[in-house]
């Protein structure tokens, strides 16, 4: 989500770090920093706002040294300001740390240290990291490391440098990419290989829990054992254009394999099996949860189409009435709110126009709001009551896919948080759904894994005008999702039915060679939804349908299907959605289209 760069050699650290940021600002841009060692003591340089305010500083107070770590920040733990920003360092100043992940358990470990004396200056999760760095010190900067790594939980990459051995760059990773350049009597690490493109084509792609040690002599790289591990450089061939987009062709892509990763961080720390849902910046109480009376879910676009998954599971688990709406409709409609409704609003961008009015409108009528959002000090976020952030990190492409079911999985934590506190299902039921929700993960990797067959769908569909979507309950909410993405990237006009709504009209524009997209990962529904696919079969549509594994019998029904990996129906749109993503972008690309900035399109909307 961040961006890492660090350097130790002969040349002047602070160039070469601000450069290496530069590549990596697309990751994340609200603060940035640099913290070099130069005669042995620590100077750190870092502020609030685009790495452009960083360099001016640097332009007036240029920091001399030839070891040195950077950082550009994407918050999460914390609002964007100078004191949040990386590196962080101790309390004396004398060890310096930057940090890409998360760390789950740095409030308990916070604790531990306050107790101990320690003080924290910050709110977030890496200023825990060089105080228990310091903790563990006894004249080993690496040993520190381990022992204090080992006491961490959660993903991590982090770069460490310290006064203590100011002849040392000392790194570990897990969860989180990072890599080790190696140049001529010179080395870097960057979490992203385009940060050091310019210096060096040599890397070491480190592996979870790998120590890597730099010194100005060489590299050695250790187990948490301290034993030595011998690694293979990787030459990179990739021009920096494709590096950026982490060897994809587009953005796009690379955030559609990205699901898999940011589907674990969103639930990390808050889906625990055994352990109540731990939502840290919501403050609702149980009191407050039961008095609701209605919940509105509000949005636009994309994070709409994750409302509407939000009132079918929030309705099913915790039994509360729910309306979802589009923002600009509801600010218009004087609809009836008050201290008994609650108001979820969703937006990546926590900027949209239309939802940031329907939240001061709520609020205005005394509603509370819960804001699920994807940028941590956004409007939303400041503004509602409770938040709920997805760790999505940066979304680049404008059409959204991986903030999208980053919101899927916020709203299946608000529907069981509600359900635990509201009492509407038995405690084994809720570990059930941790537990299938704690696989999603996995079965999405499994569903990237089967690109093929949606290629070759794409090739026989790229040039027609129009496609239907056709699904039931929660497969419909995710039929509209991938309506929007078909029309938004490859300009093919579609629509998305509710399949049982078809023979009351739409199905008059089905012909023979229709294009049908048929979602049926239902069970409850999957008869219904065949005899629906029947319908248009009959008409002469070419139907394309997605079904969970073990359904076979739709095979006799439709012209072809894909099938998901078995996942509790509940669960099924967070990975139905990924073959409809691919298939968008697939015909995109066949057609040529700008895939990543489609026409007309913006990634934020902060205009009516
Ligand atoms: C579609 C898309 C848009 C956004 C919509 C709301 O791919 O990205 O439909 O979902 O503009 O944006 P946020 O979530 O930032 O409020």
């Amino acid at each position: 989500m961040c961006g890492i760069v660090g350097y130790i050699g002969k040349r002047q650290a602070s160039s070469i770090l601000v450069e290496g940021l530069t590549k990596l600002e697309y990751r994340g841009y609200d603060s940035a920093g640099v913290a070099i060692i130069h005669n042995g003591c620590l100077d750190v340089t870092k502020c609030k706002g685009r790495l452009a305010n960083l360099e001016k500083r640097l332009e007036i107070n240029p920091i001399e040294g030839t070891m040195g770590i950077g950082h550009t920040r994407w918050a999460t733990h914390g609002e964007p300001s100078d004191v949040n920003s990386h590196p962080h360092t101790n309390q004396k100043g004398t060890i310096s740390v930057v940090h890409n992940g998360i760390i789950e358990n740095y409030i308990q470990l916070r604790e531990k240290l306050t107790k101990k004396g320690y003080k924290f200056l910050s709110e977030t999760d890496t200023e825990i990291i060089p105080q228990l760095i310091d903790y563990y010190y006894k004249g080993d900067l690496v040993e520190a490391v381990i022992k204090a790594v080992s006491k961490m939980e959660g993903s991590y990459a982090i770069g460490v440098i310290s006064t203590y051995e100011p002849d040392k760059l000392v790194a570990v990773r897990k969860d989180s990419p990072m890599v080790v350049g190696v140049g001529d009597g010179e080395y870097f690490i960057a979490s992203d290989i385009p940060a050091i493109l310019n210096q060096t084509r040599d890397v070491y792609l480190l592996d979870d829990k790998e120590f890597v040690v730099m010194t100005t002599d060489g590299i050695s790289i250790l187990t948490e054992e301290k034993e030595e591990i011998q690694k293979e450089i990787y030459h990179v061939t990739w021009n920096t254009d494709a590096a950026e987009k982490g060897g994809y062709e587009h953005f796009m892509l690379k955030e559609i394999h990205e699901q898999p990763k940011v589907i674990k961080d969103t639930m990390l720390s808050r889906i625990i099996p055994g352990k109540p849902i731990n939502l840290d910046k919501i403050s609702i109480t149980k009191e407050q949860i039961k008095d609701i009376e209605k919940i509105f879910i509000v949005a636009c676009g994309t994070a709409y189409h994750a409302g509407v998954i939000g009132k079918y599971v929030i309705e099913k688990l915790a039994r509360i009435p729910v309306e979802v709406d589009i923002a600009s409709e509801f600010r218009y409609r004087k609809p009836i709110i008050n201290e008994k409704t609650l108001v979820i609003v969703i937006s990546q961008s926590g900027e949209t126009a239309d939802t940031l009015a329907v939240l001061r409108d709520a609020k205005a009528h005394k509603s509370r709001v819960i804001a699920v959002t994807n940028v941590v000090g956004s409007s939303v976020s400041r503004e509602a009551d409770d938040v709920l952030y997805t760790w999505a990190g940066p979304e680049i492409a404008v059409a959204s896919t991986k903030a999208y079911v980053t919101q899927l999985i916020a709203m299946y934590i608000i529907a069981l948080f509600f359900a635990e506190n509201k009492q509407t299902l038995y405690q084994e039921k809720i570990e059930y759904y941790k537990n299938a929700m704690l696989e999603l993960p996995n079965k999405a990797e499994e569903v990237l894994k089967n690109k093929e067959q949606i290629q070759k769908f794409s090739s026989k569909t790229y040039m027609y005008k129009d496609m239907f979507y056709l699904g039931r309950g929660l497969d419909y909410a995710v039929a509209m999702e991938g309506s929007l993405k078909l029309k938004e990237i490859s300009y093919i006009h579609s629509e998305a039915y509710a399949a049982g709504e078809l023979k009351h009209g739409p199905i008059a524009l089905i012909e023979k060679g229709t294009i049908v997209i048929a979602l049926a990962t239902q069970e409850d529904l999957f008869e219904k939804m065949v005899s629906n696919i029947k319908e248009v079969k009959t008409r002469g549509a070419n139907v394309f349908a997605l079904a969970l594994e073990g359904n076979d019998t739709i095979e006799k029904t439709v012209d072809s299907v894909l099938y998901l990996p078995k996942v509790d129906p509940l669960f099924a749109p967070v990975i139905s959605v990924i073959p409809l993503q691919l298939l968008s972008y697939s015909i995109a690309v066949q057609k040529a289209c700008d895939v990543d900035k489609p026409r007309n399109l913006a990634k934020s909307v902060t205009v009516e």
